[in-house]
C-alpha cells in the first residue's frame, strides 16, 4: 500500500504541529517540581515525532541516516549515563553537538543555494552560523574547563574585550559583505573561522564560578542558532523548537547571573570572572573546632530550628536518603528542619532540589536562599552538608575574593554551624572559607553519607 505525497505531507506537517505543542508544554511543567516528570517525558515524545516526521519525509537516504542514528545511539548512550555531578559539562558537550549540526546544515545550505540566495536568507544564515560556530567551540571550552581537562582560571590580558569586539565586527562585516555579494564565496569559510576563535576567546575570561552561567548562555546561542536555522531550512518546528530552547536559556542565565550578582551586559560580552586570584599562597594553618557524630547528634536533638544546607559534597556522597531519614529522625523529636537551597548549588540549576526530591523529602521543606537568608539568626543549628562556596561569608565582605558580590546563604548568623565536609580543601572557587574558623562553627570530618549516617544512629540509639 503506498500513500499519496500529498497525504504523507499532510501527516508530516500534523507530527511536526503536535511535536512542537508538546515542546511548548514540556516547557511549561518542566517549570514546576510537581509536573516536571510529565515535562520530560512531552518533551521526549515531540522529539519522537519530530524525528519520525522527518524520517517520513521526501528525498531521504535512509542507508545514511541509519549510519548516523547508529553512531548517534554508540556517543549517545555512554553520554547519558554520566554521574549528575557530571551533567554540566555533558550539558556542554551536547550543545556543542547541536551547533556543530547547526553550522554544517548552514555551510552545506550555503554552498547549495548561493548566488541565487535571497538578502533576507542570507543574513539569517550568516546569524545560524556565526551563532552555531562560536557555541561549538565555546561549548567545547566550557566541558573541558569543568571537567577541569582546561585550566579553571579566568585567562584574561590587556585588551581583551577590543580583541573580541574586533572578531565579531569581522565576522560582521564578512556576513553584509556575503549578503550584498553572495557570489564571493570564498568569504564564506573565514565568517565560520572567527565565529570558531571568537567561541574561544568569549570562554577564556570566564572562570570558576561564574561557569553556570556561561552554559545556559551558551544553550541559548545554540537555541538562536537553531531558530535561525528553521528560517534557512523552512522548519516550522526546529523555529518553535530553537526560540523555546533559546529563550529559556538566556532568561536562565539572566536569572544566574542575578543570583551570582554578576551585569548581565558581562556575561553576554565574555568579560566577566575577571576576577582577582584567591591569595592562598603562604597561608598558616589557623585552628578549628571539631566534633564527632555523638556530639551533633546532641546538638542537633537539643534545637528547635535546624536549616539544612546542601552542596555538592551530598551530591558526590549521594547522602540524600540518609539525609532523608535524618529528616524523619528529628522531625519525629519536634525538631522544625528546613532545606535551604542556593540557585548554583551542586553543579547544576536545580542540583539539589532534584536530590532531595528523589529522597522525597517534602518540597514545601525546600527554602530558596532569599527566602530563608533572614531566618538563620533565629536557627539553632545551621547543618552545612557538603556546601562550600555557598556559605562563603568572604563573598559579602572580601572585595579581593573571586565571589566577592555572589549572593549566599547566612549560615554564619545561625547560633551554631556544623559543617561535614571530608577535609579542608576548598569547594569549586578554589578558595578558604573563614565560615569554618567562627567561633561558633563546629567541623564534622568525613564523607557526607557516613557521617550523616552515623548521626542518625546516635539519634536512633538515644532516648527518643
Ligand atoms: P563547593 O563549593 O564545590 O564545595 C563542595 C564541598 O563538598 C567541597 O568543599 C568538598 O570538601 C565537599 N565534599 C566533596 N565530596 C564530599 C563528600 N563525599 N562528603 C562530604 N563532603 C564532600 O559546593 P557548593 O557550596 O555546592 O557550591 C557550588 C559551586 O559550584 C559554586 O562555586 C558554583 O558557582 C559552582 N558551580 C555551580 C554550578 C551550578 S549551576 N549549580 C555549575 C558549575 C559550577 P572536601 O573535599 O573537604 O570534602
Amino acid at each position: 500500500m503506498t500513500a499519496e505525497p500529498g497525504s504523507i505531507q499532510i501527516i508530516v506537517e500534523l507530527l511536526y504541529l503536535i511535536a512542537s505543542v508538546l515542546f511548548i508544554l514540556s516547557l511549561k511543567w518542566m517549570s514546576s517540581p510537581t509536573t516536571a516528570r510529565h515535562g520530560i517525558w512531552a518533551g521526549e515524545i515531540g522529539m519522537v515525532l519530530a524525528i519520525g516526521g522527518t524520517l517520513l519525509n521526501h528525498g531521504m537516504d535512509y542507508r545514511l541516516i541509519a549510519i548516523a542514528l547508529v553512531l548517534g545511539t554508540i556517543i549517545g548512550i555512554p553520554l547519558g549515563r554520566v554521574a549528575m555531578t557530571a551533567v554540566p559539562q555533558r550539558t556542554a558537550l551536547s550543545h556543542a553537538f547541536g551547533a556543530l549540526c547547526v553550522t554544517l546544515v548552514g555551510s552545506a545550505e550555503f554552498y547549495l543555494r548561493t548566488p541565487d540566495i535571497s538578502r533576507f536568507m542570507m543574513s539569517v544564515l550568516s546569524l545560524e552560523v556565526i551563532l552555531g560556530g562560536l557555541t561549538v567551540t565555546g561549548s567545547l571550552m566550557a566541558a573541558g574547563k569543568l571537567q577541569e581537562i582546561l585550566p579553571q582560571r579566568p585567562l584574561t590580558y590587556k585588551g581583551q574585550n577590543l580583541v573580541n569586539f574586533v572578531l565579531l565586527a569581522g565576522a560582521l562585516v564578512i556576513a553584509v559583505s556575503l549578503v550584498l555579494h553572495p557570489e564571493a564565496r570564498t568569504l564564506f569559510p573565514f565568517m565560520i573561522l572567527i565565529a570558531l576563535a571568537f567561541g574561544v576567546l568569549l570562554i577564556i575570561p570566564i572562570g570558576g564560578a561564574d561557569m553556570p552561567t556561561v552554559i545556559s548562555l551558551l544553550n541559548g546561542y545554540a537555541g538562536l542558532s537553531a531558530a535561525a536555522m528553521g528560517f534557512v531550512l523552512n522548519s516550522k518546528l526546529l523555529i518553535i523548537a530553537g526560540a523555546l530552547d533559546g529563550s529559556s536559556g538566556l532568561i536562565l542565565s539572566i536569572i544566574m547571573s542575578k543570583a551570582m550578582n554578576r551585569s548581565f551586559t558581562n556575561v553576554l560580552f565574555g568579560a566577566f570572572g575577571q576576577v582577582q586570584a584567591a591569595a592562598a599562597a603562604g597561608e598558616e594553618a589557623r585552628p578549628v573546632r571539631s566534633a564527632t557524630p555523638e556530639e551533633a547528634a546532641a546538638i542537633l536533638s537539643a534545637a528547635n530550628r535546624v536549616i539544612v544546607v546542601p552542596g555538592y559534597g551530598m551530591a558526590v556522597a549521594q547522602a540524600q536518603h540518609k539525609v532523608r531519614e535524618l529528616y524523619d529522625g528529628l522531625t519525629k523529636r519536634g525538631v522544625d528542619v528546613r532545606f535551604a537551597i542556593h540557585p548554583v548549588a551542586g553543579r547544576m540549576p536545580g542540583h539539589m532540589n532534584v536530590l532531595l526530591a528523589e529522597a522525597d523529602i517534602p518540597y514545601d521543606r525546600l527554602i530558596e536562599m532569599d527566602e530563608i537568608n533572614g531566618d538563620f539568626p533565629q536557627t539553632d543549628v545551621a547543618l552545612v552538608i557538603g556546601a562550600n562556596d555557598v556559605t562563603n561569608p568572604a563573598a559579602r565582605s572580601d572585595a579581593s575574593s573571586p565571589i566577592y558580590g555572589m549572593p549566599i546563604l547566612d549560615v554564619d548568623k545561625a547560633h551554631t554551624v556544623m559543617v561535614i565536609k571530608r577535609s579542608m580543601n576548598p569547594g569549586f572557587a578554589g578558595i578558604d572559607n573563614p565560615l569554618y574558623y567562627l567561633d561558633n562553627t563546629l567541623m564534622l570530618f568525613g564523607d557526607a553519607k557516613a557521617f550523616v549516617g552515623s548521626i542518625v544512629r546516635e539519634l536512633g540509639g538515644g532516648h527518643s
